[in-house]
C-alpha cells in the first residue's frame, strides 16, 4: 500500500470516527468544513460557520430551535472572527501534542490554542455552549468560555483578563468597536475604541462611581449571568431580567451598534430573540455611533440617525463610523475675521474642550474661539440658579457674575440632537460662506436598530439622574482635573438626593435601578383612607389622592382593566416607568394583586389645566410655559423614548400643573396599555376610537393610519382653547351640528376670524380674562402654530419638535 492511499484509508477512518463521538473530538482527529460537533442534548454545535463568499470561521452557535447554519443561526463564540478560512481543505484538528489547530485551506495556520498535554485530549462540547479541551484525566486545557467574542452565556465568567468585542456589522462578524471590559478603576465599562479615538460611554462617563452606584474598591473583577436572568458584578452592578425567573436560553451579548444587550428566547420552535434588559435605552449616549463633525438624532424607524453639521459633507455613506468632513478650510493666520458661528438649538457634542469658561458672556466665549486656531465651535449653556452660586464659589467669582458655562471643542465628537438638551452649540464656519442653520443637514437613517429591539416588554434601566445633577456632574467632570473640590461637593450632592430614591425603592423590578416600587393592595389602600378622597375619572379608571408610608402624597389611580395577566401588565407598566421627563408625570410605583391594578403617580399641586382655565391663576405667562412645556414632554414621548409612545388622549385634563404651574402630561402610554390588554391589534393601529370629542384628529373618524400627528391635532386643540378660554365644542358657529363628523366650531371660528378680523383679529379672539395683558408676538406665534396643528392633513401639521423649536426660539419668529 502506498504511502497516498494510507492517507486517504487514515482520513475516512477518521473521518467516521469524528461522525460517531458528535459531541467529542478525539486526539489526533479533525473536523472539516462539513462536520458539526453537537452538544450532548443539541442546545449548541461547535463547527465552521459561514461568514462570507466561501470564508467559514469556526464556531459555536445555537441549534435548538433548529436553525440553518447557512443563515439565521446565533453564533455566542468564534475562533477567527478576523481571519475567516476558506470552504475547501480548510480543517480543526486535534493534534497527538494536545494542540488544537485551525488551519486554513491546509496551509496557514489560522488560530491555535497552542496547549500541550503528554497526556491524550479530547475535545468536548458542553450543554452550557462550552466547548473544552481537556485531558484524560479531566484538566481543562483551554476552553471557549475562557476567551468569549461577543457574547457571554448563563454560568460563563467574565474576568478581569476577558472583554467582550461587538461584530463590525449586522453581517460582518469580525471584530467591531465597542468593547466591555472591567477598567483599571475596576469598574465594568463600554468603551468605544477605533483606531484614532477611544472614549468609554458607559456608566454614563462624566458621573463619578457613587452616582453610578458602582464599588470601585473590589479587585476581583468578576461578573456572571446566571441561568434565571439575573448578572451581579464584583464592582457591585447588577441587575435581573424582564423575565427573570423563568429557564429560557439566555445570552448576554455586546450587540455592534454598541450596546450591550440581554436577550432570551423560549425552546420553541419558532422563537425569537427578546430583548430582556439593554444598557443603554438612548442609542445616541453611545459614542462613535456617528464619527467626527456630525450629530446622531433618535429617530423612531431606524432607531438613530446622523446627520453632518452644516458646512460639512459626510466622507463615507456606508459607513457613518468615519464621520464628515469640511468642505471649507479656515485660514489660521490672526485674522479673526475670516470666521463666523452657526447656532444649532439643541445641540451637544461630549468632550475634548479645551478648558470650561464659567461666567463667559456669548461675545467672550465667540472671541475665544475665534482666536485658537484649532477651535471648531463651542458649547454655551446657561446654568439653573439653584446651581450657580456653588459654581462661582469653587471658581472664586462673584454670584453676579452671569450664569453660564463656555466650552471651546478642539474636535466634535459624540454629537447628539435631541428636543430635551438646552444648550446651544456655535459651530465655527468661514465668515464668507453661505452655510446656515437652515441647511438641510437632515442626513440618513442609520439602520443599526436590532429587529428585536422592540420587545413587548420589560423594564429597561433608566439612569434618573434630572437635568440638574447631570450638569452639574458634567461641569464637575470638565473641571475634574483642577478642581477636586468639585468633585467631592457634587459627591455630596448626589448622595443626599441618591438617598431618597434608595428608599423608595425596595421594589419588584430592578431596585437600584428604575427607582420603581411594587405596591401591596393593602398599602395603597390605607394611602388612600380605602380610597376616601377622589381627584379624578377618567375613561381609564378613577384617581384617588393618598399619602404614602414614606409621607409623599401621591395620585393613585384604579384601573378598570381587571382580567390582565400580570406579566402583561408589568412590562407595560414598567414601560411607562422608565419614561423621565419633566414635562411628564411621574409614575412612582404600581400594584398588581389578585384583580387589583393601580398606579401610582406624583401629586399634582395645582391639579388640571381643565380646572384653571376659567381662573385668573394662569396668566398669559403661566399659559405660554404650559404650551412650551407640554410640548416639550410630548416631544419627548414621540422622539425620545425607547418604544414609540403616542399619548391619543392630549386634553386639558391630562395636563396637569405643579407647584410652580409647570405642566406635566399625564396619563400616557395607557393608551396602549388599555389597547394592548383590550383587543389584540396591531401596533400603529387601532380599531376603537380613542381620544375625547373635540380633541380628536380626523385620521380617527376616517379610519386612517394613527400616527404621533394626532397628538400634534389634539395639542393644537388645546392650545386654542387656552388662547380663548373657549372650549373646543362651542366657540361661535353652529353648536347643534352635532355628530356630523367632528366637532370642529373652535377651530372654524379662529380661522373665519383670522379671515375676516383684519389686523386686529387676535384680539377678538383672546380670554377676555387675560384683559389684554399678553405679549402680542407671542400671542400670535401660539395662536398660527395652533393653527397649523388642527391642519386636517397630517402632513401639514409641524411635529411636536417643531412646535418646541418654534416656541422657545420665538424671537427669531416675530
Ligand atoms: C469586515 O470588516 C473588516 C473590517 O472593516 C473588513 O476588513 C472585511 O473585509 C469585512 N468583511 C466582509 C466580509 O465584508
Ligand atoms: C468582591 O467581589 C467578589 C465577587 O463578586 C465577592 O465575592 C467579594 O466578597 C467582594 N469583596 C469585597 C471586599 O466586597
Ligand atoms: C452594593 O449594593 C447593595 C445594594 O444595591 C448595597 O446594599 C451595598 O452597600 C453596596 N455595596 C457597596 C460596597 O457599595
Ligand atoms: C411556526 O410557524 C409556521 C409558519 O409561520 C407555522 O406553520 C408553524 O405551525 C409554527 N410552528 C410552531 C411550533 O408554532
Ligand atoms: C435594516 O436592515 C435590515 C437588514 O439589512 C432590513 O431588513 C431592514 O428593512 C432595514 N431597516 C430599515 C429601516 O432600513
Ligand atoms: C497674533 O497676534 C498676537 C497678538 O495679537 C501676536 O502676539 C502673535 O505673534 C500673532 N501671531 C501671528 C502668527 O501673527
Amino acid at each position: 500500500m502506498d504511502s497516498r492511499a494510507f492517507l486517504l484509508l487514515l482520513s475516512i477512518v477518521i473521518h467516521i470516527s469524528s461522525l460517531l463521538s458528535d459531541s467529542s473530538l478525539k486526539e489526533g482527529s479533525s473536523l472539516s468544513v462539513n462536520d458539526v460537533l453537537e452538544s450532548p442534548t443539541g442546545v449548541f454545535s461547535a463547527g465552521f460557520y459561514p461568514v462570507g463568499d466561501n470564508a467559514y470561521c469556526f464556531a459555536i452557535w445555537f441549534t435548538e430551535p433548529s436553525c440553518s447554519r447557512d443563515h439565521d443561526c446565533t453564533t455566542v463564540w468564534m475562533a477567527n472572527r478576523d481571519f475567516p478560512v476558506n470552504g475547501i481543505r480548510s480543517k480543526l484538528w486535534l493534534q497527538k501534542t494536545g494542540n488544537l489547530v485551525l488551519t486554513d485551506a491546509g496551509k496557514y495556520i489560522a488560530w491555535s490554542t497552542d496547549t500541550v498535554s503528554p497526556s491524550s485530549t479530547d475535545l468536548i462540547l458542553y450543554d452550557t455552549g462550552n466547548l473544552v479541551l481537556q485531558n484524560v484525566e479531566g484538566v481543562i486545557l483551554w476552553q471557549s468560555f475562557d476567551s468569549p467574542t461577543n457574547t457571554l452565556l448563563p454560568s460563563q465568567r467574565f474576568t478581569k483578563d476577558m472583554q467582550l468585542v461587538s461584530s463590525r456589522s449586522r453581517t460582518n462578524f469580525s471584530s467591531g468597536f465597542y468593547k466591555l471590559f472591567f477598567n483599571n478603576d475596576n469598574l465594568l465599562r463600554l468603551l468605544y475604541d477605533d483606531s484614532k479615538v477611544t472614549s468609554i460611554y458607559w456608566p454614563t462617563p462624566w458621573l463619578v462611581s457613587f452616582a453610578t452606584k458602582r464599588f470601585p474598591y473590589n479587585s476581583s473583577r468578576l461578573a456572571c449571568l446566571d441561568t434565571l436572568g439575573k448578572f451581579t458584578s464584583s464592582d457591585n452592578f447588577s441587575f435581573v431580567s424582564a423575565d427573570y425567573g423563568v429557564r429560557l436560553q439566555r445570552r448576554l451579548t455586546i450587540d455592534f451598534d454598541g450596546n450591550l444587550r440581554l436577550y432570551s428566547r423560549k425552546k420553541d420552535n419558532n422563537a425569537t430573540w427578546v430583548v430582556s434588559w439593554q444598557a443603554l435605552s438612548q442609542s445616541c449616549e453611545i459614542h462613535g455611533a456617528c464619527g467626527p463633525y456630525s450629530i446622531c438624532s433618535h429617530n423612531p424607524i431606524s432607531g438613530r440617525r446622523c446627520s453632518c453639521l452644516p458646512g460639512y459633507q459626510v466622507k463615507n455613506a456606508n459607513d457613518w463610523s468615519s464621520g464628515c468632513e469640511p468642505k471649507f478650510s479656515i485660514s489660521c493666520d490672526n485674522d479673526t475675521d475670516q470666521a463666523r458661528f452657526i447656532r444649532l438649538p439643541r445641540v451637544e457634542f461630549y468632550g475634548y474642550d479645551y478648558k470650561v469658561y464659567p461666567g463667559y458672556t456669548l461675545d467672550m466665549c465667540r472671541k475665544l474661539c475665534l482666536s485658537s486656531c484649532g477651535c471648531k465651535g463651542f458649547q454655551y449653556r446657561y446654568v439653573g440658579d439653584g446651581l450657580w452660586p456653588q459654581i462661582s464659589l469653587l471658581n472664586n467669582m462673584k454670584t453676579t457674575v452671569i450664569p453660564t458655562l463656555c466650552f471651546p471643542k478642539m474636535l466634535l465628537l459624540n454629537g447628539q440632537r435631541s428636543p430635551n438638551l438646552d444648550g446651544q452649540f456655535y459651530l465655527k464656519v468661514p465668515r464668507t460662506s453661505l452655510f446656515s442653520d437652515k441647511d438641510d443637514y437632515s442626513g440618513f437613517g442609520l439602520n443599526c436598530s436590532i429587529e428585536l429591539l422592540r420587545p413587548p416588554d420589560r423594564a429597561y434601566p433608566k439612569s434618573s439622574q434630572n437635568d440638574k445633577s447631570q450638569l452639574m456632574l458634567w461641569f464637575a467632570c470638565a473641571l475634574g482635573a483642577v478642581e477636586i473640590i468639585g468633585i467631592l461637593l457634587v459627591w455630596c450632592f448626589l448622595f443626599s438626593s441618591e438617598k431618597d430614591l434608595n428608599e423608595a425603592s425596595q421594589g419588584y423590578l430592578h431596585p437600584a435601578i428604575t427607582g420603581f416600587k411594587r405596591f401591596t393592595y393593602s398599602e395603597l389602600k390605607k394611602a388612600t383612607g380605602n380610597f376616601r378622597v377622589e381627584i379624578g375619572r377618567g375613561a381609564g379608571g378613577t384617581v384617588y389622592k393618598g399619602t404614602l408610608p414614606d409621607n409623599r402624597i401621591a395620585a393613585i389611580k384604579r384601573l378598570n382593566i381587571a382580567n390582565q395577566g400580570e406579566a402583561e401588565f408589568l412590562t407595560e407598566v414598567s414601560t411607562i416607568g422608565k419614561i423621565n421627563h419633566m414635562n411628564l408625570i411621574e409614575m412612582w410605583g404600581y400594584c398588581a394583586e389578585r384583580k387589583h391594578r393601580l398606579l401610582v403617580y406624583e401629586y399634582m399641586e395645582h391639579g388640571s389645566l381643565a380646572e384653571k382655565l376659567s381662573s385668573r391663576a394662569v396668566d398669559w405667562r403661566k399659559r405660554f410655559h404650559i404650551a412650551l412645556g407640554t410640548a416639550k414632554g410630548l416631544a419627548y414621548l414621540h422622539e425620545e423614548c425607547l418604544e414609540w409612545v403616542l399619548h391619543c388622549d392630549v386634553k386639558p385634563q391630562n395636563i396637569l400643573l405643579d407647584s410652580n404651574y409647570q405642566p406635566k402630561v399625564s396619563d400616557f402610554g395607557l393608551a396602549k396599555l388599555r389597547n394592548r390588554l383590550g383587543d389584540d391589534l396591531k401596533y400603529s393601529r387601532f380599531s376603537r376610537i380613542r381620544g375625547t370629542r373635540g380633541y380628536m384628529a380626523p385620521e380617527w373618524v376616517f379610519n386612517l393610519p394613527i400616527t404621533s400627528k394626532v397628538d400634534v391635532y389634539s395639542y393644537g386643540i388645546v392650545m386654542l382653547e387656552m388662547v380663548t378660554g373657549k372650549s373646543p365644542a362651542m366657540g361661535g358657529t353652529s353648536n347643534s351640528g352635532e355628530g356630523k363628523e367632528l366637532e370642529r366650531g373652535l377651530v372654524t371660528w379662529v380661522r373665519q376670524n383670522k379671515k375676516n378680523g383684519g389686523e386686529s383679529w387676535i384680539e377678538e379672539i383672546v380670554d377676555p380674562i387675560l384683559e389684554g395683558d399678553y405679549d402680542e408676538g407671542e400671542m400670535e406665534i401660539l395662536v398660527m402654530l395652533a393653527l397649523q396643528c388642527v391642519e386636517e392633513d397630517k402632513d401639514a401639521r409641524p411635529t411636536m419638535s417643531k412646535v418646541v423649536e418654534i416656541l422657545l426660539h420665538r424671537k427669531q419668529y416675530l
